[in-house]
């Protein structure tokens, strides 16, 4: 997809992306570095990582730098926001989008399962928030995205350990944009619907799901990691500029029906 955007809105800023190494974020990524940036991606697999550093710097002619770590880790993670800070000197943007997602009903999901994607959906989000803040963000601001979903906004079977964990997502997004707005630092999350060709849709939508989730969209498809990359663009640019504490929902208005009976009486 060709980009709306102006490729030098992010001209000398800087990116933090957790997840950058497949996926959503990865698209992120992507869209941060062909529109200027230059950006550290995270994740545990070290080879997939570099592969995608490696690959990413290639198609954007921008420096993609991969820092592999686990984001439950937090003596690991200050390692990766002072290697970010050491290579490029700065931190303007950080994307948190490392999650973790299986089915599981909560009747047969262990204690250890649900503290699993807790730790690393929410926990993690707020360790990479806060060092990333410690050291650079609260006395230079910036702009923090955090990746969530739309699991919780009504209730979703089989999935209560994510739905939780992107709830506790939003409760941070709209809590740090109140406490850290004065300090020149912007908030926000994207709550993608399902998107297509992704690891999360193999997970949650097999086989013939897909056609039965796609019947309920009102735009009558899934989305694109381009779109939700757009939605990236858009908050780590200036055009946003007066948004702060949103979770902007993308999700071709799946959620909606959801909460009507009446949705489905036409
Ligand atoms: C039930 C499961 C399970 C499953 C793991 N567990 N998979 N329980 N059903 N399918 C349980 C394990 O039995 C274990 O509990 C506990 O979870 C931890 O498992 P580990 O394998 O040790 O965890 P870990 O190595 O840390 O890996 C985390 C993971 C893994 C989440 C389980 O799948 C992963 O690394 N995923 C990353 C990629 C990913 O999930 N991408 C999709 C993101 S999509 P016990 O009790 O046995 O010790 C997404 C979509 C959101 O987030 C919304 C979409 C609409
Ligand atoms: P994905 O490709 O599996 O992305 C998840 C990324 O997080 C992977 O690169 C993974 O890399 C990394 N990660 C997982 N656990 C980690 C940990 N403990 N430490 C560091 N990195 C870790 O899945 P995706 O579908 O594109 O999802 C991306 C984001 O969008 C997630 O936040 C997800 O919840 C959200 N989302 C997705 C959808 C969808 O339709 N796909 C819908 C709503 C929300 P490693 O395995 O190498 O660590």
């Amino acid at each position: 997809m060709k980009s709306v955007f102006r490729d030098d809105i992010l001209e000398g800023k800087v990116a933090l992306v957790t997840g950058g190494g497949s996926g959503i974020c990865k698209g992120i990524a992507q869209a941060l570095l062909a529109h200027g940036a230059r950006c550290a991606i995270v994740g545990r697999k070290a080879e997939r990582l570099a592969g995608a550093a490696a690959e990413l710097s290639a198609t954007t002619g921008r420096e993609c730098i991969a820092l592999p770590a686990d984001v439950r880790d937090t003596a690991a993670i200050e390692k990766v926001v002072d290697s970010t800070l050491e290579r490029f000197g700065r931190i303007d943007v950080l994307v948190n989008g490392a999650a973790g997602n299986f089915l599981a009903p909560a009747a047969q999901l262990s204690y250890n399962g649900f503290k699993t994607v807790m730790e690393i959906d929410a926990i993690g989000t707020f360790n990479v928030t806060k060092a990333t803040f410690e050291k650079r963000l609260r006395d230079h601001g910036g702009n923090v995205i955090n990746i969530s979903a739309t699991l919780h906004l009504g209730g979703t079977p089989l999935q209560v350990h994510a739905a939780s964990a992107k709830a506790a997502i939003d409760a941070m997004t709209r809590t740090l944009a109140i406490e850290w707005g004065p300090l020149g630092i912007r908030v926000n999350a994207i709550a993608p619907g399902p998107i297509d060709e992704t690891e999360g849709m193999k997970r949650l939508a097999p086989g013939g799901v897909k056609d039965r989730m796609t019947a309920a969209i009102p735009l009558g498809r899934f989305g694109r990691i381009d779109e939700m990359a757009s939605i990236a663009l858009f908050l780590a640019s200036d055009a946003s500029s007066y948004i702060h504490g949103e979770v902007i929902v993308a999700d071709g208005g799946a959620w909606l029906p959801t909460v009507s009976p009446l949705a489905f009486a036409g």
